[in-house]
């Protein structure tokens, strides 16, 4: 078990992240929540997945934790100060990112080292030689040879650059680390061995992880902590073995019946998947998973759910508000198993 502790690290309250839209000159302006009313606390030495289907929010999401984004409402704090009043160096000893793709976020012009030490340089105004002994010093944590120190990225391999990235991320001693996709433009020979480095290094470093993935089989073993959202908004959130194991709201379930074999006995209705899914710039009211979920009542076409406990785990679905009353109204929802 990570040594977690109730220290909140990260907290957002109310989270909005809307992105202006004009469909054409004459149009009204409209607005694109990419992130849409999210609260969310994440503890120290956690390490918490964010899932969900491409689109639903997740980098726009992580990019305003880093920063790069602001919110449009709500407020997000790390170590219970506000995330405004960081300065940028500040910030940069707090959090740091993993992107997805190793070959565009390293400066190909640069060493390995100086890519390495570069946030480090930034953020404390060092020279080079001041800080080759923590280059050198981190190189060895994410296992790469020191000897590689003066190579280029371009002669490494895919993996050996998410070490550089990963080494990169590590040297300003971040509390949160931030991996989005970390190893999706991997090869799958190396993806297993970069997770492993990244659990490693959380736990041994007692990081605050935050980590996304649209592949559920590497979130159901890495993490213990999921947060699933759909369309800007979280729907359920809990332990992970618990969400795995008995997801409650309908959209998780789809999610998770995808990479589990096929339900022989059909207790399951079918998945409502039609494609594309709604128009984020439109999206249906009440609860917006309303226009695919096969349980959809009226209700679920007029109000948003509200975030509810059910059974461990927080669920935002009309039928876990009052279960006994949706049961006696709509039957049973039936549960993967
Ligand atoms: N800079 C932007 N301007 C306008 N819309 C954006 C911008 N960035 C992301 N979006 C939209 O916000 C939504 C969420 O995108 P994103 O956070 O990238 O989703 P995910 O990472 O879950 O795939 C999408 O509909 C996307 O098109
Ligand atoms: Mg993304």
């Amino acid at each position: 078990m990570l040594d977690v502790t109730n220290d909140v690290v990260l907290s957002l309250r109310n989270v909005e992240v809307a992105f202006p839209l004009r469909k054409g000159f004459f149009a009204k302006p409209g607005l694109l929540r990419a992130v849409n009313d999210v609260s969310l606390d994440v503890r120290r030495g956690e390490f918490i997945s964010i899932v969900g289907e491409s689109g639903c929010g997740k980098s726009t999401l992580v990019k305003t934790l880093l920063g790069l984004q602001p919110a449009t409402a709500g407020t997000i704090s790390i170590n219970g100060k506000d995330l405004g009043d960081y300065s940028r160096k500040e910030l940069a000893h707090q959090v740091q990112p993993i992107f997805q793709d190793p070959y565009s976020s390293l400066n190909p012009r640069k060493s390995v080292a100086a890519n390495i030490a570069l946030p480090l340089i930034l953020s404390e105004g060092l020279k080079p030689s001041q800080v080759r002994d923590r280059v050198l010093e981190i190189m060895e944590m994410v296992s790469l040879p020191t000897r590689l120190e003066h190579t280029y990225p371009s002669q490494m391999s895919g993996g050996q650059r998410q070490r550089v990235a990963i080494a990169r991320a590590l040297i300003t001693r971040p509390k949160i680390l931030i991996c989005d996709e970390p190893t999706s433009a991997l090869d799958v020979s190396v993806q297993a061995q970069i997770l492993n480095l990244l659990r490693d290094l959380s736990r041994r470093l007692n990081l605050t992880s935050v980590f996304i993935s649209h592949d559920l089989s590497v979130v159901r073993h890495l993490t213990q902590r999921v947060a699933v959202m759909y369309l800007g908004r979280v729907v359920e959130l809990g332990e992970s073995e618990h969400i795995f194991r008995t997801p409650r709201h309908p959209y998780t379930q789809l999610l998770i019946r995808s990479i589990l074999p096929p339900d022989p006995e059909h207790r399951l209705p079918p998945v409502a998947w039609d494609g594309g899914g709604p128009d984020p710039t439109n999206p249906p009211s009440g609860c917006h998973f309303n226009t695919r979920c096969p349980y959809a009542t009226d209700i679920c076409r007029i109000e948003r759910p509200p975030m509810v406990e059910a059974e461990g785990v927080r669920v935002a679905c009309h039928a876990w508000s009052d279960p006994e009353a949706w049961r006696a109204a709509n039957g049973e929802i039936p549960q993967l198993s």
